[in-house]
């Protein structure tokens, strides 16, 4: 039986740029698909493509049973969106935001407003509800953006990078309305730049780069291929990195990432808290004094290196953003 959301070879090329190179995807019935990757790699096409906001140049896809491609309008009556960018109207308030959209899916005025009080209070809107959306900070237009998403409840859902600009404790109470939706047998295609989020809440993983899909599995797998944990050191002067670093290959499992201007040093290592003892020891006898140290599990960056070889590339213009706040810093 093919998933709630199938995807056989999709490609989509902006000019000269293959936005997907060929993405094939399977989301189970009431899993959780983390799609993963750097800026860029095409995440958000993929999901405009899954909800039929922008047809591909080739490939297929079928969502909740539905051809994508063939039937657009159908597929759109199954899902729910809440895209990268939130989408609410600034004119209305929170809680007119939301009753308009139950009014939208035919809801009627007395259910859509019980839906919208019901919302606002688990988003953490209650107080701001009558207020114009125009005076909402970001996190709180990032919220009232899912909550509209889930004003009915469609059996399929995509949230684009739905906790970017959120707060802790906003993350925290989003994971927990997801959950309870997939416990209630939604199906969710999530993107996110935090592997700690897929972590939580997706069941199945897929990291794509350049619209490939590079590696796919549960974030155990994922993370057992990285392997294991790491211990990040920052050396506290800058001419004894190369020393440090030496130190620290005896107990590495890989290559080393050595950050000049932040004076860190990464290793991925296997052994936990004993571990970081005998290294503080090591560094110690060879007189290399240290800033900070720690031991952390893999995040995005790490697998990403490991899959790839090299860190997630900022996009051009984000990189030169960053260069010339380097040189302004100097
Ligand atoms: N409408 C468009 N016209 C031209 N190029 C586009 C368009 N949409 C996306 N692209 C390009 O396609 C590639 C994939 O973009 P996409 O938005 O899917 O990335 P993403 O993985 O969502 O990135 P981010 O993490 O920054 O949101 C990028 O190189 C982007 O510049
Ligand atoms: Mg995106």
């Amino acid at each position: 039986m093919p998933g709630a959301i199938h995807a056989e070879g999709l490609v989509k090329t902006f000019g000269d740029v293959r936005a997907l190179d060929g993405v094939d995807l399977d989301v189970p019935e009431g899993t959780v698909l983390g799609l993963l990757g750097p800026n860029g790699a095409g995440k958000t096409t993929a999901v405009r493509v899954l909800t039929t906001l922008l047809k591909p140049d080739s490939g297929k896809a079928v969502v909740a049973g539905i051809d994508v491609l063939k039937h657009p309008n159908e597929v759109r009556r199954s899902i729910g969106l809440s895209g990268q960018f939130a989408a609410v109207d600034e004119y209305l308030t929170g809680r007119e935001n939301l009753q308009m959209v139950g009014r939208l899916y035919q809801m009627t005025a007395r259910a859509a407003k019980a839906r919208a009080a019901e919302l606002l209070e688990r988003f953490n809107l209650a107080e701001a509800a009558d207020r114009p959306a125009k005076t909402f900070s970001g996190g709180m237009r990032r919220r009232l953006d899912l909550a509209a998403a889930l004003v009915v409840s469609p059996p399929v859902m995509f949230m684009d990078e739905p906790t970017t600009g959120l707060d802790p404790r906003n993350r925290q109470q989003l994971w927990e309305v997801i959950q309870e939706l997939v416990a209630g047998g939604t199906t969710l295609l999530l993107t996110t730049q935090y592997l700690e989020e897929a972590d939580h809440l997706a069941h199945d993983i897929c990291v794509i780069d350049h619209g490939h899909v590079i590696a796919r599995g549960t974030s155990d797998e994922l993370k057992a291929r990285t392997g294991g944990e790491r211990v990040e050191v920052v050396v506290h002067e800058r001419e004894l990195l190369a020393t440090a670093t030496a130190a620290l290959a005896g107990f590495s499992k890989g290559a080393p990432t050595v950050e000049e201007h932040t004076r860190r040093i990464t290793v991925p290592v296997t052994g936990g808290a004993k571990l970081l003892a005998e290294i503080i020891r090591e560094l110690d006898t060879r007189g290399i004094e240290i800033d900070d140290i720690g031991l952390r599990r893999p995040t995005l960056d790490d697998v990403f290196l490991s899959l790839t070889g090299h860190v997630a590339e900022a996009p051009a213009n984000e990189a030169a953003e960053q260069q010339q706040a380097e040189e302004a810093a100097k």
